[in-house]
């Protein structure tokens, strides 16, 4: 955990993207979204997909536990922000967003009111194998019945490097949620060729996957 912390304090944000996700630009509609409704970022770090949906009129509520990576992206993207002390959270609010620094085990499902949508891009990835576990429980122990998650992964031979990002099959995912939510795979190729990094440790393929799934009733 404290290992994130210092990423963010040494700026080794490699995982930040400028550009906005293909993938959330390209199925945000999947989400099927009314007027009012917020989308969840767990361990949002500073990501411009925020920006993105507010500009497209979405409320936006993220978790991150860096002070540091929220106040950068308020900075950055021009926006005004007050923050308070809500519970173990400190609460940077702006206008249609709400990013609590804290933890994102801390957070309960009155933390997320309105949120019909999840966005995870490099977020379950970023978490070794325990943490997966724990971290897919807590999401769907905290999000509403019918609640649609937008998941991106990255499979790879894990042996062949060490995360994060670290390496999420597709078994996996149905492993980690089958039971509590309906899976779709909406989106699955082979990309080692535009990942130099991975290209330069050797690693034979890395396979990058967008999942929809929405959290059934039992
Ligand atoms: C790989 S980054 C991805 C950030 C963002 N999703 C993106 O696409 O740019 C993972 C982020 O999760 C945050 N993080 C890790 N564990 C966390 C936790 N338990 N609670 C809140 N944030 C956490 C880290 O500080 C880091 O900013």
């Amino acid at each position: 955990m404290t290992d994130w912390i210092s990423r963010w304090e040494s700026n080794r944000i490699g995982w930040h993207a400028e550009q906005v996700n293909r993938h959330l630009n390209k199925y945000l509609d999947r989400f099927e979204l009314s007027f009012g409704e917020s989308v969840f970022v767990p361990l949002c770090g500073k990501t411009n997909d925020m920006q993105y949906l507010l500009e497209k009129n979405i409320k936006v509520i993220g978790v991150e536990m860096s002070n540091i990576a929220i106040e950068q992206f308020f900075s950055e993207n021009n926006l005004d922000y007050l923050v308070s002390n809500l519970g173990q959270f400190v609460l940077y609010e702006g206008d249609g967003i709400k990013l609590y620094c804290g933890d994102f085990f801390d957070l309960d499902s009155r933390y997320l009111e309105n949120v019909k949508a999840i966005y995870d891009r490099a977020s379950l990835i970023a978490l070794d194998e325990g943490l997966r576990q724990k971290y897919a429980k807590h999401l769907s122990d905290i999000i509403e019945f019918d609640a649609r998650i937008l998941l991106l992964t990255l499979n790879y031979p894990q042996h062949q490097r060490s995360g994060p990002p670290f390496a999420v099959s597709k078994e996996e995912v149905k492993q980690l949620f089958n039971g509590s939510f309906d899976i779709q795979e909406l989106h699955c190729i082979e990309d080692i060729e535009n990942e130099p990094m991975f290209q330069n440790l050797g690693v034979d393929f890395v396979e990058k996957a967008v999942y929809l799934l929405q959290k059934v009733r039992m």
